[in-house]
């Protein structure tokens, strides 16, 4: 069965040397667990770091919030999937949100960073969710579920059953406001539907994780939900205590 998962999407918080004290602080207060899964995303600069303090803790699995979809040549300013792979990381995050709203990222972009890194062997977070003005409108299943079946639409069927899917409400991120957790059921039963018409039982392997204004005090609540297999979580993981309590719950 899946394990549930706890993402600390850092942001562009967290330096290198930021990073290296939050992880060693971190490490000595979280034991290994064969029950959760725990992944860092720290911003790109911090990558290396965090990569040589978690070398021996294979049970916490590091991640890029963001990858080019070509795996080298004249972008500046960006970062791909190989080079990810060097720092130690091992999964990336595709078309956050804010990559789509600030950064004009489009699904097909996101289908080919989900290509690449599957392609560079980082296991793909394909992260969705609907703004506040698709949700009024009621078509919040609709436009979830484009964003999943674009975003995917370059992958191989048989590379599916290893990626995750973030159902992360545009209005819920760094607003203080959550999803119910019968919303987040709701949404995230779709998603599990339209995976299981594409790869059949092998989409009971994808972990659908919620994000969106997790904290300590709504994470077993959200947990406990049904089809929620796990948290990405922004504000709340920066600080030690809290995401260790987060992780630990
Ligand atoms: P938040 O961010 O927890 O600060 O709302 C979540 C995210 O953007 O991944």
């Amino acid at each position: 069965m899946r394990k549930p998962v706890f993402a600390a999407n850092w942001k562009m918080h967290n330096g290198p040397q930021d990073t290296r004290a939050f992880l060693q602080r971190f490490l000595a207060a979280y034991a290994p667990r064969d029950d959760r899964t725990v992944i860092f995303f720290p911003t790109a600069v911090s990558l290396a770091v965090a990569g040589f303090a978690l070398r021996d803790r294979q049970d916490i699995p590091l991640g890029i919030q963001n990858i080019h979809w070509e795996d080298k040549g004249a972008f500046t300013g960006e970062n791909s999937a190989p080079m990810a792979r060097d720092c130690g990381a091992s999964i990336a995050l595709v078309g956050h949100s804010e990559r789509r709203q600030n950064f004009g990222e489009t699904d097909e972009m996101t289908a080919k960073k989900c290509a690449a890194a599957a392609r560079a062997g980082l296991a793909p977070i394909l992260c969705v969710g609907e703004r506040a003005e698709e949700r009024d409108r009621g078509t919040t299943l609709p436009v979830v579920l484009r964003q999943v079946k674009t975003g995917l639409g370059r992958l191989e069927k048989s590379q599916i059953p290893s990626i995750a899917i973030a159902y992360e409400p545009v209005w819920a991120i760094g607003t203080g406001k959550t999803a119910r957790p019968e919303d987040a059921t709701l949404v995230h039963a779709a998603i599990r539907r339209y995976l299981r018409e594409v790869i059949s039982a092998r989409a009971d392997d994808v972990p659908l994780i919620y994000g969106g204004s997790v904290t300590a005090d709504n994470t077993a609540e959200l947990l406990a939900a049904s089809e929620v297999d796990g948290l990405l979580v922004g504000g709340a993981s920066l600080d030690v205590d809290t995401w260790t309590r987060i992780v630990s719950t």
